[in-house]
């Protein structure tokens, strides 16, 4: 099979890094890929991984969807997967449908529709609310109804949660501690603080409890649930400080027991996947679920019980860095059964190892930083996977080239000799003003 997969980060690095190790693939192309992606054959063929499938950049936007059709038509193309939300919230699966050319390749990624469980806040919480899917009460205002939204804010207890409806690159949410900061905010919001995608600002009720990621796949009524991870979104030790696109993750999560995944699947996955079947939405792709277990009662849980934070429509980063270590099974015929609707017919099996994944930065992120620092010492590292986030190629060698730079992703018979490992591994790589949280796992 030919396969094409979009986007440039740690993600697609690791779908990449998968992809790759099943027998069915021929070839890889990755739009626009990193570094590591370019080099993916000598840098992260296993021993146990023996037939290590080609795999190659090309210089396509994911969003430039004339470019990529031209690329699919003449390598001839057979599946397509869709790493970022971006481009499928702008309708590239439907688009890849309507194309005479193209509608026999096999696509992962809901349609934009489905895409729109990410894509708007207020469209995944009236979804939600349909499907008695248990999420945090909420009510969505724009300009003309400040005043109403004002009023509301009064009504609820701090701390204050607004969320810009729209795609915001992960800045979207606001939580403020008092009901100043939470009229302020809001009346920004609204008059364009973040452009279209807060012209209207979901503002809900603050859920108090511990976060993780259920990622699910689907091809619009079967479905598999992969393993659950949890992301550490601040840069700061003991989770201070600003938001940050994560500073690595952990698999499994302890809290997530037998017990809590009951839950997940009955209250959460199966009311989701049969919502959208009824309401002929259009999905065959990736669920990440960004899941709280709460520690309190709400209207529709109990103390730890799971409740809905987000949807989001595609795999999760830094998650994906751990989550494909621990996915036993051939990712292809998994994605294979997503596209053409017999998922039910695929074996998922996990891998009982522990996987984390630690993320090293550029000094100064997720404010102002510097890029094209040479790396060195990746080829030291020999008991981790090293995906690459942020990386550029420069005249034969490996630049810093983004915020988050390096995942150092790695195995252990248990989350504690898998952090060793890779804080390990992260000592061996070296460039100017790197940074990493090495407290990553500490809170489980
Ligand atoms: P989102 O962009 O929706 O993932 O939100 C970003 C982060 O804000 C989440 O991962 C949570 O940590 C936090 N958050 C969002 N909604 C709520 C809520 N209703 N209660 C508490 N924390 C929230
Ligand atoms: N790790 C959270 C996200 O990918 O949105």
């Amino acid at each position: 099979m030919r396969i094409l997969l979009l986007g440039s980060g740690g993600r697609e690095h690791a779908l990449a890094w998968k992809i790759c190790q099943s027998q069915r693939v021929e070839k890889l192309y990755v739009a626009p890929g990193n570094a590591g992606t370019a080099h993916l054959q000598e840098n992260d063929r296993r021993a146990d991984a023996p037939s290590f499938a080609p795999c190659v950049n090309v210089n396509i936007k994911a969003d430039d969807f004339k470019s990529l059709k031209q690329l699919m038509v003449k390598e001839q193309i057979d599946m397509v997967v869709v790493g970022p939300e971006d481009p499928l919230v702008k309708g590239i699966v439907d688009v890849l449908k309507r194309d005479p050319q193209l509608c026999d390749v096999k696509v992962v990624g809901p349609s934009s529709e489905g895409a729109q469980l990410e894509g708007s806040k207020e469209f995944a919480k009236h979804f939600m609310q349909r499907h008695d899917i248990p999420t945090a009460q909420y009510r969505a205002f724009t300009k003309e109804t400040l005043a109403e939204g004002l009023a509301f804010l009064e009504t609820l207890q701090p701390p204050y949660v607004l969320k810009a409806d729209g795609l915001c690159a992960g800045k979207g949410v606001l939580i403020l501690p008092t009901l100043e900061e939470a009229q302020k905010e809001l009346k920004e919001m609204l008059s364009g603080m973040f452009g279209d995608a807060s012209a209207t600002v979901v503002i809900e009720e603050f859920l108090s409890g511990i976060e993780c990621s259920v990622f699910v796949l689907t091809d619009g009524t079967h479905y598999k649930i992969l393993p659950v991870a949890k992301d550490y979104k601040r840069i700061g030790e003991g989770d201070t400080g600003l938001n940050t696109g994560g500073m690595g993750s952990v698999s499994p999560v302890p809290f997530a027991d037998a017990d809590f995944m009951q839950k997940v699947e009955e209250r959460i996955v199966k009311p989701t996947v049969e919502g959208l079947a009824a309401e002929n939405i259009d999905y065959k792709g990736f669920i990440f679920l960004g899941l709280i277990r709460v520690d309190r009662d709400y209207a529709c849980a109990k103390a730890g019980d799971p409740m809905v934070i987000e949807y989001n429509v595609r795999m999760g980063d830094p998650e994906t860095e751990t989550v494909m270590l621990r996915v036993k099974s051939d990712l292809v015929d998994l994605l294979e059964g997503v596209a053409e609707g017999n998922l039910d017919e695929r074996k998922l099996e996990m891998d009982e190892r522990s996987a984390v994944c630690v993320m090293l930065v550029s000094g100064g992120y997720p404010e102002a930083y510097e890029k094209g620092f040479p790396i060195t010492g990746i080829d030291r590292v020999e008991g981790s996977v090293v995906f690459h986030a942020g990386t550029a190629e420069k005249d034969g060698s490996i630049v810093t080239n983004g915020g988050r730079v390096l995942a150092v992703s790695s195995y252990g018979k248990d989350k504690a000799e898998a952090l060793s490992k890779s804080f390990a591994e992260a000592q061996k790589i070296q460039f100017e003003k790197k940074y990493f949280r090495s407290d990553i796992g500490r809170d489980l």
